[in-house]
């Protein structure tokens, strides 16, 4: 700790940082794709031949859409960068067991299924970061080991609470562990890295989700997610392929989808009494409609920073870290600052 030095491409030094990492010892994360420029200019060509000669409008197009991001990614190995000090800081979160799962003021029967079941995924796109950025990003690590050991306490909790909750959905938990955690370093990095892509939308682009809907763990969650979620995806590019970003893209878009729309049914399915409740039916209009507008946001986040090289928006990170942290504190909920690092950030 107490480690500063002289960042390489620029003349200040952070003044709020406790710990300076080096760029030129490989942890500065640049922002392009780990692809060659060879090689991407190689699969752009490729992607031309059924754009022009595809018999079909799915051939044509498909082919089109991967030479246009190809090139893009292409286009940007030339992209002049600027670099920002990006501090992580990792903290101790003093709230524990149920306190965890408060906070959500909505009554929405299928938004607390959503938050429970998030609780079981969740850990294992932790894990999914922690296995691959744990050198590159070692407080970013923390961060993600503590939400993983968060969310399992609060599903722990909430298992007192509410009957078998883990067993609806140990299919789900036990396919996302196989993709996720069993496919190979290049599968996780590709769906751990579309997720963080997302979250930067998802999390809190329509704003009432945060206030209303998030219980304690998650808004503490996506406050954390919201700090690190540039330096994960620019982490993940470096070790990522272009072409798997591109054609696994589809299996986000399922897996989201999945996510996002499936929880009501599964709660009836385990409780058909709700089904006699016509306030089930109100929740699950308002559940449809909001979980579309994630769903659209978080596909587009994923399009335009995890298929597409477009940079993500610093200002927008620090606007909403800031709202969430300030809804963390009128929530009272406790956590204490143990130590930073500060990152490199090449956008
Ligand atoms: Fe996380
Ligand atoms: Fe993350």
């Amino acid at each position: 700790m107490g480690v500063r030095q002289r960042m390489a491409s620029g003349d200040e030094e952070p003044t709020t940082t406790t710990k300076l990492v080096d760029p030129e010892k490989g942890v500065s994360v640049p922002n392009s794709i780990g692809t060659s420029t060879t090689v991407l200019l190689a699969v752009t060509i490729v992607g031309m031949v059924p754009w022009y000669l595809g018999k079909s409008a799915l051939m044509s197009g498909t082919g089109m859409a991967f030479s246009m991001v190809c090139f893009a990614h292409f286009l940007d190995k030339f992209r002049g960068r600027y670099h920002i000090h990006q501090k992580i800081v990792v903290r101790d979160l003093q709230s524990t067991g149920t306190e965890l799962n408060q906070g959500c003021s909505s009554t929405n029967v299928h938004m607390q299924e959503f938050n429970l079941m998030l609780d079981h995924i969740f850990p294992i796109f932790d894990f999914g970061v922690m296995k691959v950025l744990q050198s590159d990003l070692p407080a970013v690590s923390k961060q993600e080991h503590l939400h993983a050991k968060m969310h399992r306490e609060a599903a722990k909790a909430e298992n007192g609470r509410v009957e078998d909750p883990l067993k609806r959905w140990t299919w789900l938990y036990l396919l996302t562990d196989f993709l996720i955690l069993r496919c190979g370093k290049m599968m996780t990095i590709t769906l751990c890295g579309a997720t963080e892509a997302s979250t930067y939308l998802w999390g809190y682009a329509p704003f009432c989700y945060m206030d209303k809907y998030m219980d304690n763990v998650l808004l503490f969650h996506f406050m954390e997610e919201s700090e690190h979620s540039m330096l994960t995806v620019q982490g993940f590019k470096k070790q990522g392929s272009v072409i798997l970003n591109f054609v696994l893209y589809p299996l986000f878009a399922i897996f989201t989808f999945v996510l996002f729309f499936l929880p009501p049914y599964v709660r009836m399915l385990a409780e058909p009494s709700l089904l006699l409740n016509p306030k089930t039916y109100i929740d699950l209009v308002k559940f449809h409609l909001f979980m579309t507008v994630i769903y659209i946001g978080a596909n587009l986040g994923v399009i335009a920073h995890w298929v597409f090289p477009l940079p993500m928006s610093i200002g927008l990170h620090e606007f909403v870290l800031d709202r969430f942290m300030d809804e963390l504190k009128l929530r009272g909920v406790k956590f204490e600052d143990t130590y930073s690092e500060t990152y490199i950030c090449h956008q």
